[in-house]
């Protein structure tokens, strides 16, 4: 089998893990915690790892400051054997930067400092885009929006298809997207761009309507955490439970769960089986500390499957 080649466009940023934090505080207040790491993160050097470790043939289109954080971002995907050659090293930018807050069930709130990744162009997408046949591009919203638009259209013009994970959370006007293959927001950013707290089925349906006719995409994909994930066809909803673990930092977790649905999907399996490998490869990152650190290898992903008594078929 051929590996899915995958442009990744996207946020590159280094992570400030701050665990045991027990409440977030108010202006003007200072809350105690236990520990705290640095990780390499950043929704699209997440995505573009993940895909790497899953089995794709990745290239990263991205930007970093010319600093210490960026120089070792950069290392870190290319010890993945990704192609870092249209990552810049901008002059005049500091690497982003993501202070990550986790509670004791792994879940976690976070800043981004954006930095060198609110300079990522369509230009710096243009000499990215033309080095490969590429099978698929996945990107986010961590970088200009007009870069974003820009890049659904430079795909669209040789017929790549787009899986766009709607993070970080914000409404946007969906009109210069339509027709990505998939569009996938986690909870904040599917209220954020609809309006809906997608707390139960009823209202996964509602958000992923809505996304359906202003996106028309393929397929609305919602990422619910431990809920696990809902895929909309424009016909019906179907919910993917997620595995069952001990979660301790979630960070990481969509970008592991779609890097590893495309390379699933790229390779050969329909979507329902790559949302079952996806929800298996999330639940593993969720069970590990980090964003990069705690992504899973392909063949770890295949044990814990058979380790475990999931059912991948959807209910
Ligand atoms: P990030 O932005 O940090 O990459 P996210 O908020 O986009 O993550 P989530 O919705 O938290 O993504 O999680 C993505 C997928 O990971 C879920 O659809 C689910 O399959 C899996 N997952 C998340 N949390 C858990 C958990 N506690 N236990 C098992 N699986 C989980
Ligand atoms: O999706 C998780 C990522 O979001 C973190 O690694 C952080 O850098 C932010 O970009």
């Amino acid at each position: 089998m051929t590996s899915p080649r995958i442009l990744v466009v996207g946020s590159m940023n280094m992570d400030l893990n701050v665990y045991g934090v027990p409440k977030i505080p108010n202006f003007g207040e200072s809350v105690v915690c236990s520990t705290y790491s640095y990780a390499t993160g950043g929704k699209g050097a997440n995505q573009a790892y993940a895909a790497s470790l899953q089995g794709s043939d990745v290239t990263m289109a991205g930007r970093v400051g010319d600093d210490p954080n960026g120089r070792l971002l950069a290392e870190n995907l290319k010890k993945a054997g990704i192609n870092t050659d249209y990552v810049v090293f901008d002059q005049n930018a500091q690497t982003g930067l993501a202070p990550i807050m986790v509670d004791e069930t792994g879940k976690y709130v976070s800043y981004v400092i954006l930095g060198a990744n609110d300079h990522l162009s369509a230009q710096d997408v243009l000499m990215a885009i033309d080095s490969d046949q590429f099978d698929m591009i996945l990107m986010q919203l961590e970088m200009p929006l007009e870069t974003v638009y820009r890049t659904y259209e430079l795909a669209q013009e040789r017929n790549i298809p787009v899986f766009l994970d709607a993070g970080p959370a914000m409404n946007i006007p969906l009109d210069r997207l339509q027709g990505l293959f998939i569009i996938s927001p986690n909870e904040a950013e599917a209220k954020a761009l609809t309006g809906i707290s997608v707390d139960s089925e009823s209202e996964c349906l509602e958000a992923a309507k809505q996304l359906y006719e202003r996106a028309k995409p393929q397929y609305v994909l919602l990422k619910l955490g431990s809920r696990g994930s809902c895929l909309y066809d424009g016909n019906k909803a179907t919910i993917f439970p997620a595995f069952q673990v001990d979660a301790v930092d979630s960070t990481g977790a969509g970008d592991t769960f779609n890097a590893a649905f495309i390379t699933r999907f790229c390779k050969g399996d329909s979507v329902e089986e790559a949302i079952s490998f996806a929800s298996a490869a999330a639940a593993i990152c969720v069970s590990r500390l980090g964003a990069q650190p705690s992504i899973p290898y392909e063949n770890e992903v295949h044990s814990f499957i058979k380790a475990s008594d999931y059912k991948v078929s959807p209910y």
